[in-house]
């Protein structure tokens, strides 16, 4: 199940290999009267990096709102390896398997890197007490070790100690990875992690998310840089207005008419 799995090239013969780890089915959200989601459809295979990619406000974010449970859906389902996950609560889809970072970075300033990953683990956490544990006790805990390790594979082990807002934006964003992928989630879920980086930062990250789906996680990106996208992705969905208006491999997107027409007159092209 781990190998890498071309959504296009469908063998057939094992419906439950070829099943996407991540699937959405008529999937629409309203706020108040405004639908900003419209019968959006879409899988990804296991392994796949997949962009999400569409002109500002095309609802991008709100997808990845709606797949990590911050929103309910108005309609449709949501899959993550086969499970309906429509209706879990947001704090339990990591469990899931389903981890996300935001388009704004959320770490606590004035906390340690170490600390930062360890509180966000707390939606892993089964007992209450543990919990409650003030986070600097908690050195020398599994999650801490759990949390020291994740550091080390990411090459960040250096600013375990450092406080976040000493660190550069770019070392920030991988934190923020850092700390999506310690839940052990299978799809990860990345809100513009290129925004803010310098181009060497920005192909630091490309060949950081290429090891991370090479282990077998399915990565997905909602991403403005149509470069990154190019070099990174093998799979792309374009949303316009809320609604899919094309999906596939990157070159396939743009020869699309609607993504030209989409993105005419803004710098994506
Ligand atoms: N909580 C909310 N309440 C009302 N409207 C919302 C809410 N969240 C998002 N929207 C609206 O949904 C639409 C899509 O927003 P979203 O943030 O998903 O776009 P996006 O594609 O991520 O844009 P950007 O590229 O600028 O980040 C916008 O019109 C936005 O105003
Ligand atoms: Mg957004």
């Amino acid at each position: 199940m781990n190998e890498r799995r071309n959504a296009w090239a469908t063998t057939g013969d094992d419906p439950v290999a070829d099943a996407p780890v991540l699937r959405l089915d008529g999937v629409s959200k309203s706020f108040g009267g405004l639908e900003v989601i419209r019968d959006l459809s879409f899988g990804v295979m296991r392994g796949q990096r997949t962009a999400l990619i569409g002109p500002n406000g095309a609802g991008k974010s709100t997808v990845f709102n709606l797949i990590s449970g911050v929103y309910p859906v108005t309609a449709g389902r949501i899959q993550v390896n086969g499970e309906d996950i429509t209706g879990v609560p947001s704090r339990l889809r990591m469990r899931r398997g389903v981890s996300r970072s935001f388009q704004n970075i959320r770490l606590v300033s004035h906390l340690t890197v170490l600390e930062n990953v360890l509180i966000g683990q707390t939606p892993r956490i089964f007992k209450l007490a543990e919990v409650l544990y003030p986070v600097r006790s908690a050195r020398g805990s599994r999650w801490a070790r759990e949390a020291t390790d994740a550091l080390e594979r990411a090459g960040l082990a250096e600013f375990a100690g450092s406080q976040v807002n000493d660190l550069p934006y770019g070392v920030q964003k991988q934190i923020e990875i850092a700390r999506a992928l310690l839940g052990g989630a299978d799809v990860l879920l990345l809100d513009e992690p290129a925004a803010g980086l310098n181009p060497q930062e920005t192909e630091a990250l490309k060949e950081r998310l290429r090891s991370i789906a090479e282990e077998g996680k399915t990565i997905v990106v909602v991403e403005h840089d149509m470069q990154f996208v190019g070099a990174l992705c093998e799979h792309v969905v374009v949303l316009d207005f809320g609604q899919k208006i094309a999906e596939g491999t990157p070159a396939e997107v743009r020869r699309e008419p609607q993504v030209v027409e989409a993105y005419l007159g803004s710098d994506a092209e």
